[in-house]
């Protein structure tokens, strides 16, 4: 498969492995709301943040939505857009490989891009996603108004590419109808049944089963003559047949389902009643109607009336529709690239968890107070059309240090949960659900148990006693462990075994921190 090349592409390649895990310290005065909420925003660079949420996301996100600077040479008023071009991509790689290992299998991602980037990302994005994932290259239109001191053209649109993690799994939702669908519907021969909106009533002879046939035998069934009202005789346009076999066209003529035109004699037509078609409406790869999926000037005045400013809000319509395509209530939404926290925002009205990350300050100026205005109930944006009407909470996250120092120590304030969940992830690639109480047998994967003794899981205080691997300490991972009696991996800081009873006893020893700073 042809792939980009630039000049740190090999080291920015293994840029997401050697990033270090480090901890997420809460930051209960920038919290909001329901402290039981799952929402999270976490102020820092998203590579080592994303790293952070992998042993406990890997797998589980249902749509990641980032609109990463677009590299457009600016430097705004929050953040630098004027990267070198292989700087751009050396920072964009490591990044979108860590949002892929975080979405779910039914998942999908959207990246929003401007013509700076765009193609080059696109060309990564299939070597990251897989080309055969690629779902669409959706034209949004972002302005109305033609900026005359462009230098030769006016650029008025950006792309959203939209890539699924795997197309067997994907199905996203169908868009509500809009107003400007719903008014082609019309009733002009005052159908009992209602509005319609008419479909052409042929096909191609020359493609599919029906061309091969043709082909072949030089006719088909739907190929015959009818008679229009009028009394005229109509075949099918040259190159195309009727779309259903006569008795069925019969019965669709004496039922009132085709329409022949004002004066009864033009080419038949069927027609779909309103009240008869699907509710929702496939999603088209142009978005350019304001009203449905907004432009760059009302982002802006949503913020301003929450008297937020930012350079490069997107319109919460906009991401309301990639939303509601991509996801359902309760599903986990991610952007990375936060700004002024628009996506958290819309996830939050719609009922979605959310984890929103964002470098700058205005992770704290800009997207807690505005969160915290959307939970109590904020106005704005798309709020009447979802009804809003407030609730729910986040916890506010800083990065900590890294779990593990320059010698592969485990940090002391590392908790058991904490260390669990990067054995569990190094081990299995599975993220971690922590139970309600610790256990020191972390669970089972594959026919393998997976068993971890460290912090005085086991609440023996003797010195390095809980944590070294001795027959009462087996007993007590085999009594946690309930009915599982395969082979097991135990971490401990010490084996009192010898190797042969560890292979009695099917037992796998490593020790921590080495062997967890080793999978890591
Ligand atoms: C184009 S803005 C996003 C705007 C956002 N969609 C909104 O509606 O407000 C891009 C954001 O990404 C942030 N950013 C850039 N690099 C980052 C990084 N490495 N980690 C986290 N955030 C980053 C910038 O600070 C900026 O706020």
């Amino acid at each position: 498969m042809p792939t980009l090349h630039w000049l740190t592409r090999d080291e920015d390649i293994g840029a997401a492995a050697r990033a270090p895990y480090r901890l997420l310290e809460e930051a209960p005065e920038l919290s909001a709301g329901d402290a039981a909420a799952d929402n999270m925003l976490i102020h820092g660079d998203n590579l080592e943040a994303l790293k952070a949420l992998l042993p406990f996301y890997a797998g589980r996100v249902k749509c990641i939505y980032i609109d990463p600077p677009y590299n457009t040479r600016s430097a705004f008023a929050h953040y630098d857009d004027n990267l070198e071009h292989a700087q751009w991509l050396a920072t964009m790689w490591p990044r979108l490989e860590l949002l892929r290992d975080l979405l779910a299998d039914d998942g999908s991602i959207w990246v929003q891009l401007d013509d700076n980037e765009a193609h080059y990302a696109r060309v990564v994005l299939d070597e990251l996603m897989g080309r055969r994932n690629f779902v669409a290259d959706i034209t949004w239109k972002k302005s109305y108004a033609v900026r005359s001191n462009s230098e030769f053209v006016s650029t008025s649109t950006e792309h959203i590419f939209w890539y699924c993690k795997d197309r067997n799994r994907h199905m996203p939702n169908k868009l509500p109808r809009s107003d400007i669908q719903t008014s082609r519907f019309t009733n002009p021969d005052n159908d009992p049944r209602g509005p319609w909106q008419s479909i052409t009533f042929t096909i191609s002879l020359l493609s599919g089963a029906r061309g091969r046939q043709y082909a072949r035998t030089g006719t088909s069934p739907n190929l015959y003559e009818v008679t229009s009202p009028a009394g005229l005789a109509i075949n099918p346009p040259p190159g195309r047949c009727w779309a259903r076999a006569k008795p069925v066209f019969e019965e669709f003529d004496a039922d009132g389902r085709l329409w022949w035109g004002p004066k009864k004699n033009r080419t038949p037509r069927l027609k779909m009643f309103l009240s008869e078609a699907e509710q929702g409406v496939l999603p088209t790869t142009l978005w350019a109607d304001g009203d449905e999926y907004g432009f760059n000037q009302d982002g802006v005045r949503e913020l301003r009336a929450l008297g937020i400013a930012f350079p490069t809000p997107k319109p919460e319509r906009l991401i309301q529709r990639i939303l509601h395509i991509a996801t359902d209530p309760g599903d986990l939404v991610l952007d990375s690239f936060l700004g002024s926290g628009t996506t958290a925002a819309v996830a939050h009205k719609m009922g979605r968890r959310w984890i929103g990350v964002e470098m700058g300050e205005h992770a704290v100026t800009h997207c807690a107070p505005r969160l915290k205005k959307v939970i109590e109930g904020e106005q704005g944006g798309i709020s009447g059309a979802v009804g809003w009407k407030g609730g729910g909470g986040f916890r506010f996250h800083r990065l900590g240090p890294p779990a593990f120092d320059a010698e592969g120590r485990i940090r002391p304030d590392v908790a058991f949960p904490v260390l669990a969940a990067h054995v569990w992830f190094a081990e299995t690639g599975r993220p971690w659900t922590a139970p309600a109480e610790p256990t020191p047998f972390l669970g089972a994967h594959g026919g393998r148990g997976y068993a971890l003794l460290y912090n005085g899981v086991l609440r023996d205080r003797s010195a390095g006693g809980g944590n070294v691997l001795t027959r009462r300490a087996l007993a007590a991972v085999r009594a946690a462990a309930g009915g599982f009696d395969g082979p097991m991996v135990v971490y401990a800081a010490r084996s009192a075994f010898r190797d042969a009873t560890l292979k009695a006893e099917g037992l796998t020893f490593r020790q921590t921190p080495y062997d967890v700073t080793a999978r890591a």
